[in-house]
């Protein structure tokens, strides 16, 4: 293998510059020469594609976004369109391509490695966390503490109105944001998509909280967990209690922003395996980390297999709001 493609598609996540760089300096390292292809599957369609060398990724380690950008591409999704990229790849002379981005991402690599044979490494961009055989996803720990900054800030006004706050974070699937920053924020209930909630019993939770003396109350709730989001969990809970609350949808907020150290970390360790895994000849596979070890997932697994959150962590919310 002598030339290889690097892109990121899908929802950005913070890390997926230092995944980008790992990649292209790590190829450079075992003698291969990168591509950057813009705009994920839609740039590769288009041929829109660019030679990466390792000065041209300096000083994006600590940049959020991605500077390759990225798409959610419906061409992509066509025969026609998968042909076009597989053209544009060969003529371009890549042998072998690191994608980096979530589950939609990894669904367009095996399209690419059934319909053409192309090799392909998944490295995990998503802030979401919901890809298994990884413990974490690239971006994850950022938008946790991004949004747990916000909700710290959200708590001080809470607290001097004597308030309560549905805040409403990403994850239309996952709950797994909703449950670091619940339980880091100190929320008094946590909704996730993962463990249905009743409006009933949380109207419930928030009085019993105020006959208790607490002056403020906090609801986490994961985009995904009742239809309509906070607002609508909010419309609900009114329907059995009076209760005086505000909604904050932190929204896209949650993508942006310099990464943490622990991602920095992850991307550059995950980017680089990427590489040697591809260059070992392995395709069709997720790079993760795994309690500490790097370890590789078959594509399929990582994007069908369900990661369960951690539901004693639902239950320790429960106590430690008391
Ligand atoms: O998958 C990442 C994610 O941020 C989800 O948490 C969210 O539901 C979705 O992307 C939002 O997508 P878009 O930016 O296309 O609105």
């Amino acid at each position: 293998m002598k030339r290889i493609g690097v892109f990121t598609s899908g929802g950005d996540a913070p890390g997926m510059n230092a995944a980008i760089r790992a990649v292209v300096r790590q190829a450079a390292v075992l003698g291969l020469e990168v591509v950057g292809i813009r705009r994920g599957y839609a740039g590769m369609i288009q041929g829109e594609f660019l030679p990466l060398g390792p000065r041209d990724v300096a000083n994006i380690l600590q940049r959020g976004g991605t500077v390759l950008l990225t798409a959610r591409s419906q061409a992509f999704m066509t025969e026609e369109g998968r042909k076009k990229a597989y053209e544009n790849l060969q003529q371009a002379g890549i042998e072998g391509l690191v994608a980096i981005g979530g589950d939609g991402t990894f669904r367009g690599a095996m399209r690419l490695i059934e319909e053409f044979r192309l090799p392909v490494v998944g490295v995990p961009g998503t802030i979401d966390n919901d890809l298994y055989g990884t413990d974490y996803t690239i971006g994850f720990d950022t938008a946790v503490n991004t949004a747990l900054e916000a909700i710290d800030r959200i708590r001080d006004t809470a607290a001097s109105h004597e308030r309560v706050f549905l805040i409403e974070v990403m994850g239309r699937n996952s709950g797994f944001i909703a449950l670091d920053v619940g339980i880091a924020g100190g929320a008094e209930v946590i909704a996730l998509p993962e463990a249905p909630v009743d409006p009933r019993a949380v109207a419930e939770v928030l009085l019993e909280s105020q006959r208790r003396g607490k002056t403020s109350s906090i609801v986490v709730v994961a985009e995904g967990a009742y239809p309509g989001g906070a607002e609508g969990l909010l419309r609900a809970i009114r329907s059995h209690a009076e209760v005086e609350a505000r909604v904050t949808v932190l929204g896209h907020i949650q993508r942006g922003g310099s990464p943490t150290a622990k991602d920095r970390i992850l991307a550059s360790r995950l980017g680089a395996a990427a590489v040697e895994a591809l260059v070992g000849g392995t395709s069709g596979v997720m790079v993760g980390e795994v309690e500490g070890e790097v370890e590789l997932t078959p594509l399929k697994d990582a994007v069908e297999r369900k990661k369960d959150i951690q539901r004693a962590l639902l239950d320790l919310a429960r106590v430690l709001s008391i």
